[in-house]
């Protein structure tokens, strides 16, 4: 059994990024620019962002933090979007989600310039990520790519089994394991809270995406000897023997499922870490115009 370091690809990912920016800032370009903007202070957002803010740092990106209290409007936030949309110096911008229930999602993610959707949530990235365009990947789909690429995991062929439909894993992942080409090629089955007989499925699998949101979910007898388990899930479980109050818990019973895997990422320090990574790595293409001119 391999384990998969997130944390270490992620760190030597940063690296490269760093590199090239050095590179351009020496050249004279300009310095990628990302903004993020955070509604409320959610425990979980307040984390994300600050680590996406402190990473921007690290590899000498300029980044700005606006904030928002909980009863922003949603015009309010819309004008905000539209303030970013137009601002020349910022490269590209992520509006954290989840935002409060008074406020659509849809319509704010909507409303952000594609060209700068860093997030690669606009409809206009997804549609073109489906059809195999250049596009900004979203960040948890295109970190997952990048592990099995970087541990040159075989993909051709392969069935593929993913746990979970949601928008932001599950159906652009799926997009991602079909593709022509590596890392690709993948048979792929998405399994979801309706779907009968998970286990068989599952049992099938050569390779398994864990992103259903369920503590602990995949257990040992649903996989074969060989598969290769990637677990998305990041659920804080209340735990009495942690400073923090909680223990990260992933969708897979790591104990019972790693002994048969041909190689698995722990959580925390699987996927997560290269979540913020594509996140940089989407920011140096907007800053070059690298996809959108
Ligand atoms: N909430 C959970 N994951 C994400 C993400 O990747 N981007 C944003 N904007 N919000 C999130």
């Amino acid at each position: 059994m391999k384990l998969i370091d997130g944390k270490a690809i992620a760190n030597q990912i940063k690296k490269e990024i760093a590199q090239e920016v050095m590179q351009i800032k020496a050249a004279g370009g300009k310095t990628p620019h990302l903004a993020a903007v955070l509604v409320g202070h959610d425990g979980g957002s307040e984390t994300y962002v600050a680590n996406k803010v402190r990473s921007c740092e690290e590899v000498g990106f300029k980044s700005t933090l606006i904030r928002y209290e909980d009863d922003v409007t949603e015009a309010e936030l819309l004008a905000c979007v539209d303030r970013l949309n137009k601002d020349a110096d910022i490269d590209g911008f992520i509006v954290q989600l989840p935002l409060p229930s008074h406020i659509s999602e849809e319509k704010v993610i909507e409303s952000i310039d594609y060209r700068k959707d860093v997030d690669g949530f606009h409809p206009v990235n997804v549609g073109r990520m489906s059809l195999g365009m250049p596009s900004f990947l979203s960040a948890t789909p295109a970190g997952i790519v990048e592990l099995l690429k970087r541990y040159e995991i075989e993909t051709r062929g392969k069935h593929c089994v993913i746990l979970g439909r949601s928008n932001i894993v599950g159906k652009p992942v799926s997009m991602l394991m079909m593709q022509k080409g590596y890392p690709g090629d993948c048979t792929v089955t998405v399994c979801h809270s309706r779907t009968q007989n998970i286990k068989e499925i599952c049992l099938q699998a050569d390779i398994i995406i864990a992103a259903l949101g369920v503590p602990e979910f995949l257990k040992g007898d649903m996989v074969k000897e060989g598969v290769v388990v990637i677990d998305v899930g990041t659920t804080r479980v209340p735990n009495t023997n942690t400073k923090s109050g909680f223990k990260l818990t992933g969708d897979v019973a790591f104990n019972e499922v790693s002994p048969k895997c041909s190689h698995i990422t722990p959580v925390p320090g699987g996927v997560g870490p290269m979540t913020i990574v594509s996140l940089l790595r989407n920011t140096l293409l907007a800053g070059k115009k690298a996809i959108y001119s």
